[in-house]
């Protein structure tokens, strides 16, 4: 099978396009709903965007043409979309708002306004949360800047940022997250530093650009989202009997390493045919089924997951805790109170929903325990209106007896349109 392009890698595509000179092409283009609304904040902006299928042409403005909007712009759910977008707007020459759902409007901002302040620009926030109002500033200001919370988003604000900033903007991580940005930025010609060195046992990671920077129109390809595969793959590896092959798929390291806590968990996935495609690692998933029996054979303890790792799984967590009640041993996981402020509190939705379904679970503050082995029984979901959340239980509920009904099970839309037709396409009933 193949998934839609990857969600991350699309909002970044269509936001460096739209600042680069000239007309991209991006095709298998996310049709998530978080991917409408980047496209549909840069039409408010004064890009022009067109939409064939799963491709997109988009006429790029340039990094100082976009048009000041005529009001607020809605990012809706993403918050991909207002931290990123954020950072292409406070070097622009105008007021703009961003604003987003209710749960957008609760998710911490105070982490992007502390830099873009830094570099110039004015913003102002109802303490530290959306509506967030932005008075740019032509240039900016470059910085150099230590990043307090391990976000991909939070590093990817302050760099496209520096593109519209005089010399060079740096951003330091201790945590290695996500680099879809810094590749992303090299496809349509920026020159961007990065590396990761060791410092004091970390691996401590640096990414910078020297600015103004002008962008070449690219045509890529989006490759398929590795977070909406991972459903498809924990179902698979749990059910005994089942074969799944994933083409196309994103394997870039900072996002594939859910497949690597899987197999340790003793499940059977396999990463094949690595080649790259448009700077992203793209290759072939292959799954095979157990019931978990001889998962974990050597762990009679709980795995866990904690420290430099976390940021790497942070949208698969909900997902490895299912597969953890699952395994003997169980797992644990430790360091990722950034769960609490995502779409949901996902610690929170997570331990409620397991519990509910007859696992056993302890909420710690940053993470959970979730006893190994569990004979999850059919139970009402409810998601709180977390795409990731209703489909991890969605794979929570194939594995256990009896029905599963997940509540206001359409908010997969957010990240996952095709879930649950795909889903209903790969089961043999
Ligand atoms: C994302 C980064 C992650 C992730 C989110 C998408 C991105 O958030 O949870 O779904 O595209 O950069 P943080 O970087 O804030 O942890």
């Amino acid at each position: 099978m193949q998934m839609p392009g990857d969600k991350s890698i699309s909002h970044r595509a269509a936001m460096i396009a739209a600042l680069a000179e000239g007309a991209s092409r991006i095709r298998n283009f996310s049709n998530s709903a978080d991917c409408k609304s980047t496209l549909s904040c840069l039409k408010e902006l004064g890009v022009s965007i067109v939409r064939e299928g799963g491709d997109l042409s988009i006429h790029g403005v340039g990094s100082d043409g976009f048009c000041s909007p005529r009001g607020p712009l809605d990012c809706g759910n993403s918050g991909t979309t207002m931290r990123l977008l954020a950072g292409i707007l406070a070097g622009q020459d105008f007021e703009s708002t961003l604003t987003g759902d209710e749960s957008l409007r609760s998710r911490p901002m105070a982490r992007i306004i502390e830099p873009l302040q830094m570099m110039g620009a004015s913003m102002s926030s109802h303490d530290g949360r959306a509506p967030l109002v932005i008075r740019g500033r032509k240039p900016l200001q470059a910085i150099s800047y230590e990043l307090l919370v391990a976000s991909a988003q939070l590093k990817a604000c302050i760099l496209l940022a520096g593109l519209n900033a005089e010399g060079r903007t740096e951003v330091v991580e201790n945590e290695v997250t996500r680099d879809h940005t810094e590749r992303m930025l090299r496809e349509f010609g920026v020159q961007i530093e990065s590396k990761t060195v060791e410092k004091e046992g970390k691996n401590v990671g640096s990414a910078a650009v020297t600015g103004p920077c002008t962008l070449q129109a690219r045509d890529l390809s989006v490759p398929g989202d590795i977070s909406s595969a991972a459903y498809f793959i924990a179902a698979a590896a749990l059910l005994p009997g089942s074969s799944l092959q994933v083409r196309d798929v994103g394997v870039n390291p900072t996002r594939a390493l859910f497949v690597k806590q899987l197999r340790a968990l003793g499940l059977d996935i396999r990463i094949s045919d690595v080649h790259e495609q448009s700077s992203e690692a793209v290759g072939v998933i292959s799954v095979r089924g157990s019931d978990g029996q001889n998962s974990s054979a050597e762990f009679d303890r709980p795995m866990t997951i904690q420290g430099l790792i976390v940021a790497q799984l942070i949208d698969e967590l909900p997902l490895l805790a299912v597969a953890g009640s699952q395994v003997e041993g169980g797992i644990e996981i430790r360091d990722a109170a950034e769960l609490r402020v995502k779409e949901s509190d996902r610690i929170a939705t997570t331990a409620m929903n397991l519990r509910a379904m007859g696992a056993e679970v302890d909420e710690l503050d940053d993470g959970l325990r979730v006893g190994g082995r569990a004979r999850l029984r059919g139970a009402k979901i409810d998601p709180r209106g977390d795409h990731r959340i209703a489909m991890a239980f969605t794979v929570a509920g194939l594995l256990a007896e009896g029905e599963t009904e997940v509540e206001g099970s359409e908010c997969v839309a957010v990240s996952f349109p095709e879930f649950f037709d795909l889903l209903e396409s790969v089961i043999e009933h």
